[in-house]
């Protein structure tokens, strides 16, 4: 497989539209209304949420799951916007976005579970790593972990033999997975889920360090979120990786982003004892 190949599986992805559950123009003015320097309010997104019924469902489905562990229930959007904030509900939002893309087939091979699971994980240690070392938006940084391995999914389902043979090189050579696709056809994941993002017009500060989460010192604009990004997606795969290279080389990375990579760690194992997500997980399953 060539550069050549790879450059032409962007372009067919680019021009071929993934279709959402809901209009593009949806996602978009959500994303307009919950930005930081907004002038919506939160009527105006619960307005916006409430046009579409089953979306209005199954946010507050996730909103009353043991994952958020709230006292009471919230019956409406604007109460779960109330509690939990805009940017969960947007993380939410876009974690239906992706469930509606992961549901529509996937090779017999890919498990959504773990990979759901892997996303949630990333996103609570980058938020905590956000928050431990002072790095702006970590509410942004849960979002950007949700998404960050988007692109594993799309080349599952656009170009099934391409997977099966990047993962085959992940497992005879042990590679990660960034480092197999790089050799397969000359890009990597975060390159594609970045891609497919930007078509449904997220922002640059999204996209970018998704980008470049494999490589977030290449990251333009966006280095600081990029490195914790990655640094996040190390000490998950570390804390899960047991003894063997790829394990040593988590931890090898873990080291060279931080300062303090045992105690970076100890963030990535607290979310991954955490009972509720299951609960989370559940609700994204294609079955739910
Ligand atoms: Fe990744
Ligand atoms: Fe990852």
């Amino acid at each position: 497989m060539t550069q050549e190949q790879g450059e032409h599986f962007l372009t067919r992805l680019a021009s071929t539209p993934l279709d959402l559950p809901f209009t593009p123009k949806l996602l978009q003015t959500l994303f307009m209304q919950t930005r930081d320097d907004g002038p919506f309010s939160l009527e105006d997104v619960a307005r916006t949420i409430a046009h579409d019924q089953g979306l209005t469902t199954r946010i507050l489905t996730m909103a009353n799951s043991a994952y958020y562990g709230l006292q009471s229930q919230v019956t409406s959007i604007a109460r779960a916007i109330a509690v939990l904030g805009l940017k969960q509900i947007r993380t939410i939002f876009l974690a239906l976005a992706v469930r509606a893309l992961a549901c529509r087939g996937l090779p017999p091979d890919f498990d959504l579970a773990v990979y759901w699971r892997h996303q949630l994980l990333v996103a609570q240690t980058a938020r905590d790593l956000a928050r431990r070392h002072g790095v702006p938006d970590p509410e942004g940084l849960f979002t950007a972990g949700m998404l960050h391995d988007l692109g594993k999914l799309i080349i599952a389902q656009r170009a099934p033999q391409d997977w099966l043979a990047i993962n085959r090189l992940i497992l005879a050579e042990e590679l990660p997975a960034a480092e197999a696709e790089d050799r397969h056809w000359g890009l990597d994941h975060g390159v594609v889920g970045a891609l497919v993002l930007k078509a449904w017009n997220l922002p640059q500060e999204l996209t970018e360090p998704i980008n470049w989460h494999h490589d977030p010192d290449l990251s333009p604009d966006n280095a600081a979120a990029a490195r914790c990004l990655c640094l996040a997606d190390a000490l998950v795969n570390w804390s899960e990786g047991g003894d063997g290279a790829l394990a040593s080389h988590w931890r090898n990375l873990a080291g060279r982003l931080s300062a303090d990579p045992e105690g970076d760690l100890a963030l990535a194992l607290t979310a991954a004892s955490d009972a509720s997500l299951a609960a989370f997980i559940g609700i994204l399953a294609c079955a739910a």
